[in-house]
């Protein structure tokens, strides 16, 4: 019998590749790839990149060198190891990544990864293959289901794509050029992939999308359903216990899905809801196609429905233009809003977004200023909402080993981490937890009282 040949694949950027990387596992299982959870055995790895930010995409570049080192000792050993770039950066830069990294054998972007085994073999005997097509076939149709091996290895969270691509072409943003147009999956398709899931012992489902509010995929029915009548028929399926989903447009926080907060139990009371800025001028020019007190008002829509709910965001310091009055109505949302966390980051412009050609681009000295001042605020506001969080009683989803022997962890509602001493079988299990103790962004607890209901946490300021 031959060896099985070993797989490595490391994920950047956001859940879609972690998704992807995933699928990616699954295509090659069946050619006899197993994963392995080290570079250094591995006979192919493949970096599933992120272009959002130069930095982001920079990271590739020093793991490339690593990776090349590596190719060349294997090579000496009288090994093959095969490289490929997978993801964002892929589609971006196609061949650009040999060019400047010639140890790869192999570049392919976001809608390829279904002919991942023709590729490498391809790859293999002609020498170096790029794909950054987008195909006619729709990939999800031809990707091949994980094992429920392989699902248990996974974990009891897992993430299912519903929608990929974006058509709202924010001025500073590369994902409707690396992802493609909007597409949304059928809900059948949906439905099934997490029927498996959950048979093989996943709890808790995050349906994904760059703009996953914006779905709008063929119902049993024939008509488009919404991510709200979506969410309403997965919350039916035995065994999923919770639900999430990311990330939202504000400008897609339709009605149904508002209702859905307010009527489905399973639907954790927690919201990623971006908002970039908290500037008109500044959210105009960046294309957002929501104004500051359009924003606020699905906040408090989507709070009336739901009293439970928190909030976290994402916000840019720094785009083209921003001065320091629009870099205070930003502070003055976050105040406004209240949330129970954040992600912040510097504007970085990227090739070919019509923001990085603007003539206006904020000294980098100013933004790290701005950015300095806004985590210091989002930073008081996620320790206030934690330890508003000691001494209530909430269901917490334990997920895996805990920091200390003896200990495990879980999230909560809000994703929290939760770290708990308990017997490792308790994993999988939701149980009523009394928060105990607050360490930074971790909360400690112990199993409330025989009999206690985990009573919802009210967030209202
Ligand atoms: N689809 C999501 C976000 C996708 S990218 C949405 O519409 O909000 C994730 C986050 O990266 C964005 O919310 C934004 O805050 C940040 N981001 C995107 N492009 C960026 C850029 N050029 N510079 C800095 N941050 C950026
Ligand atoms: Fe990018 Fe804007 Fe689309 Fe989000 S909505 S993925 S920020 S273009
Ligand atoms: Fe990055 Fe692509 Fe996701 S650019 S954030 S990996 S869609």
């Amino acid at each position: 019998m031959t060896r099985p040949r070993k797989l490595y694949v490391k994920s950047f950027g956001c859940q879609m590749n972690v998704y992807d990387s995933y699928r990616m596992a699954d295509m090659l299982a069946p050619e006899g790839f197993a994963e392995t959870a080290h570079l250094a055995d591995a006979d192919f790895v493949i970096l599933n990149t992120c272009h959002i930010r130069e930095k982001a995409a920079e990271k590739v570049y020093s793991e490339l060198g690593r990776v090349a080192a590596l190719k060349a000792k294997a090579a000496r050993e009288g090994r093959r190891l095969t490289i490929a770039v997978a993801g964002c950066v892929a589609q971006a830069e196609g061949e650009e990544i040999i060019r400047r990294a010639p140890a790869v054998d192999l570049v392919f972007g976001p809608q390829s990864y279904h002919r991942l085994p023709q590729l490498l073999a391809r790859a293999e005997h002609e020498g170096a293959v790029v794909d950054t097509e987008f195909p006619a076939e729709d990939k999800f149709d031809l990707l091949k289901a994980p094992s429920q091996k392989a699902i248990r290895a996974r974990g009891v969270s897992a993430f299912v794509t519903v929608q990929e691509g974006c058509d709202k072409f924010c001025t500073f943003c590369v994902v409707p050029y690396t992802r493609g147009t909007e597409v949304s999956r059928p809900v059948s398709k949906i439905l099934a992939e997490i029927d498996r899931l959950a048979d093989a012992g996943v709890r808790e489902i995050t349906l994904i999308g760059q703009n996953v509010n914006a779905y709008h995929g063929e119902g049993p029915d024939g008509t488009a359903w919404t991510l709200g009548r979506l969410l309403e028929r997965v919350a039916d399926l035995p065994g999923v216990a919770r639900l999430r989903y990311t990330t939202s447009h504000p400008g897609d926080m339709d009605a149904s899905l508002i209702a859905a907060h307010r009527d489905l139990p399973s639907l954790m009371p927690f919201l990623h809801l971006p908002v970039q800025s908290g500037s008109d001028h500044v959210l105009k020019r960046m294309n957002r196609r929501h104004t500051r007190a359009g924003y606020l008002e699905t906040i408090a829509r989507v709070r009336a429905a739901q009293s439970k709910m928190a909030f976290s965001s994402d916000f840019i310091v720094g785009f083209p233009g921003e001065s320091e009055d629009d870099f205070r109505a930003t502070l003055s949302l976050v105040d406004e809003v209240g949330y129970a966390s954040a992600f912040s980051f510097k504007y970085s412009p990227r090739p070919g977004t019509p923001a990085a050609e603007a003539s206006d681009q904020v000294p980098d000295d100013v933004k790290s200023e701005r950015l300095y001042r806004l985590q210091g605020a989002i930073d008081r506001q996620q320790a206030a909402f934690n330890a508003r969080c000691l001494g209530r009683i909430f269901d917490v989803l334990f997920e895996k080993p805990g920091r200390y022997p003896g200990q495990i962890v879980g999230r909560s509602p809000y994703v929290q981490p939760v770290q708990v001493m308990a017997p490792q079988t308790m994993i999988g299990g939701i149980a009523a937890v009394k928060v105990t103790e607050i360490a930074s962004n971790s909360l400690f607890g112990a199993f409330a009282d025989d009999g206690a209901d985990a009573e919802p946490m009210l967030m209202e300021a």
